[in-house]
């Protein structure tokens, strides 16, 4: 059993909210225009490192007539995956050495995957398991831009407690996340060095603004509530992370506090008082063909 990553780095529901919104059918024409995949036909995709599923799901609205097969190293994401998604074939597998033959599927993807895993490895599974003619996707997030509102910033109390915590903090180490980051400029070469070639790249620009009159009240609500998810588990998983050097009761009253803010932030919404908060993600789409 593997809960690495869903009790170290990033839990469940902060994959999962964030991700069902990136992934939203708002943004679908941007990422169906840069995939270039044809949704008639009953092609096979694998998706690489899908965490808790929620592009394997996007994929799924998108694409209804191909078959989908999705891994991940994290036990967790795979079981409430599968809980959430039955058309998708959900598999606990590692992606350095992927059960499948070769010449498998027409479609290999990632989202974010990509800087975490020696890329001979990512990429010379993905090209192993590809037909030849097959196209191999992956997305990475780019800076983007980030404002918080201002009743969500963080109290003496809170800053105390992450100073503590990140002392002990190695996970980063321990793990190898982000131990292979790419600039936007190395990573289509880096495609390119592994056999892909007709290499192209794209950006979806993903605006979640609550405020914004474009959003309904619950995508607005989902918008605050992926934050406030990231946070509460982001508290716990302190617990592990620095087990001797913060107390229970610490992260209770951590997570306390952090309700308090994000219900303020969900009654000023719904009495209309505009905050302009906003998150925008870049995401960068790089594809490639066998
Ligand atoms: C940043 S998360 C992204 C998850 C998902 N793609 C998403 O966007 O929600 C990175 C994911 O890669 C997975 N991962 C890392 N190394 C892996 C490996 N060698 N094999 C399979 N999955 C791996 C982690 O378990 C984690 O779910």
């Amino acid at each position: 059993m593997n809960v690495i990553w869903s009790q170290y780095i990033q839990g469940i529901k902060t994959l999962y909210y964030s991700r069902k919104l990136r992934f939203d059918d708002m943004f679908s024409e941007q990422y169906k225009h840069l995939f270039e995949l044809d949704s008639s036909k009953n092609i096979k995709i694998l998706e690489i490192g899908c965490g808790p599923g929620a592009l394997a799901e996007a994929l799924c609205r998108w694409y209804p007539q191909a078959d989908i097969t999705a891994i991940d190293r994290d036990s967790e994401f795979i079981r409430f995956a599968k809980e959430h998604e039955k058309k998708v074939a959900f598999l606990e597998s590692d992606a350095t050495n992927l059960p499948f033959e070769d010449h498998t599927f027409d479609v290999t993807i990632s989202n974010t995957v990509s800087e975490h895993i020696e890329p001979s490895k990512f990429y010379g599974e993905q090209y192993r398991v590809l037909k030849p003619g097959g196209v191999c996707l992956v997305l990475s997030s780019c800076q983007g831009i980030n404002i918080i509102p201002s009743c969500i910033a963080l109290s003496d109390f809170e800053k105390q407690f992450w100073e503590k915590v990140s002392q002990y903090d190695n996970s980063m180490n321990r793990y190898a996340v982000c131990k292979y980051p790419m600039s936007e400029a190395e990573l289509p070469l880096t495609m390119e060095a592994y056999g892909f070639q007709k290499i192209k790249t794209g950006f979806a620009t993903i605006d979640l603004t609550p405020d914004h009159p474009r959003f309904s009240l619950d995508m607005a609500h989902d918008m605050i509530n992926a934050n406030r998810y990231t946070e509460i588990e982001a508290i716990e998983s302190a617990l592990h992370i620095a087990p001797n050097q913060i107390t229970i009761e610490e992260t209770e009253k951590m997570k306390r506090l952090t309700n308090v803010k994000f219900d303020k932030r969900i009654k000023q919404y719904d009495r209309g008082e505009k905050q302009w908060d906003t998150n925008v993600s870049i995401i960068m789409v790089v594809r490639g063909i066998k």
